[in-house]
């Protein structure tokens, strides 16, 4: 062990002495924020995405999918929104809606600029260039608290005509050097052209620009099973200041398991050398969930090697080397996407508490969307 993971081990148990209190985290609390199946306007609800905000409210997002379950067609992105920690929801309301687009809009990824305040959602329009082209990469944001957004803003001008599939997750605001305050927001290319790229803004979201890249082999080229093929991914920043990306390993390279990279510097670039792939993060190729909290890894997916079941979170005290051999099973059956957030205030809820937000089925797992509130702490 280095003498980092010994100071933050060291400092996690005497943290945890001096609130006696032991990791062991339980559901508090679970309720269905959508579910789909032709109600009104929408087919399907999928890719969720949770955030705080630096008011203290939560943030859930989906793409409410018009006329089917698939990726392609036209959508709505929904919202609701909590100012009681997750206890009561408002209504959904439809912040951004494509119209009739055969290739319509794609989350997505929402990061918090904690110096502004402002909600910041990029998304992907045309990701597939399905009877349309070129791709674009939009923005909506919000500056009250998820109130109001702004109309969408094309960010192609600035970003180039790349397919981008930002997420779907978060992205974040480094909070440690290098790169204090910068934006960091990572996605996946085109189907050919894929692999991990990362987005960077410097000035709270108004300019972006392409930051750190690791590209699949063979790129632009159609794959085959097991090829490596860095697909949809969450960037947590560590407190060393480095960026751990948690990526879907879409072709099976290697293991049927996750594939972490890591920039060390601000979200430039993503060194081979950094790569790794997390043998007990068994994977069936899937978009999955990263968190720092307090000095403590988590992770949720549906642990499962080959198919999208059993959803599971598990936690890592030195940032990611192995994890805790306990697990929280969260749903046993049919689960998919899932994304986690904690809030950052003072009470000793906010310590206590993270949030996770993932696909739930019966039979599918795209039948509904759940939100379960996780009691890091708990005394069961
Ligand atoms: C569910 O996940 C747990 C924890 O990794 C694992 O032990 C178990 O075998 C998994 N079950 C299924 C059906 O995937
Ligand atoms: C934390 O507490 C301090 C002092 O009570 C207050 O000024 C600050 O706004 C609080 N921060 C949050 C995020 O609630």
């Amino acid at each position: 062990m280095n003498r980092n993971a010994l100071r933050i081990l060291l400092l996690t148990v005497l943290c945890s002495f001096a609130r006696n209190e032991t990791l062991n985290p339980a559901i508090a609390d679970e309720q269905l924020l959508w579910v789909g199946g032709q109600v009104g306007e929408v087919h399907t609800y999928r890719i969720p995405l949770l955030t705080f905000t630096t008011h203290g409210s939560l943030l859930a997002f989906a793409e409410a999918r018009k006329l089917s379950f698939k990726d392609k067609g036209a959508k709505f992105i929904a919202l609701r929104r909590s100012t009681d920690r997750g206890v009561t929801w408002s209504p959904t309301s439809f912040i951004v809606d494509d119209g009739a687009l055969a290739d319509g809009l794609n989350l997505g990824s929402v990061v918090v600029d904690e110096e502004t305040g402002a909600v910041i959602l990029i998304y992907s329009v045309c990701f597939h260039r399905y009877r349309c082209k070129p791709s674009s990469t939009m923005m909506v944001q919000s500056l009250d608290d998820g109130f109001t957004w702004s109309a969408p803003r094309n960010l192609n001008p600035q970003l180039g005509l790349m397919s981008f599939a930002p997420g779907p997750g978060f992205g974040i605001q480094k909070r440690h050097p290098p790169a204090v305050g910068r934006l960091v927001v990572c996605g996946h290319g085109s189907i050919i052209g894929d692999g991990v790229f990362c987005i960077l803004s410097d000035d709270h979201g108004n300019t972006w620009r392409y930051g750190a890249e690791l590209k699949s082999i063979p790129y632009n080229q159609r794959k085959n099973n097991l090829d490596f093929d860095p697909d949809e991914c969450q960037p947590v920043e560590l407190d060393d200041g480095s960026i751990m990306i948690n990526v879907r390993n879409d072709k099976h390279y290697h293991c049927h398991c996750r594939m972490v990279a890591r920039s060390l510097d601000g979200g430039e670039s993503l060194p081979v050398e950094e790569l790794v792939f997390d043998h007990t993060l068994e994977d069936p190729a899937v978009a999955a969930g990263a968190l720092e909290k307090e000095g403590v890894l988590y992770f949720t997916n549906p642990a499962n090697a080959n198919n999208r079941v059993n959803l599971t979170l598990r936690w890592s005290l030195n940032r990611g080397k192995s994890w805790v051999k306990n697990t929280l099973k969260i749903w046993a059956g049919p689960s998919g996407y899932s994304c986690m957030t904690s809030l950052k205030g003072n009470q000793t809820e906010d310590h206590k508490y993270i949030y996770v937000i993932f696909e739930k089925g019966q039979k599918d797992y795209f039948e509904s969307v759940s939100f379960v509130k996780i009691d890091l702490y708990s005394e069961q």
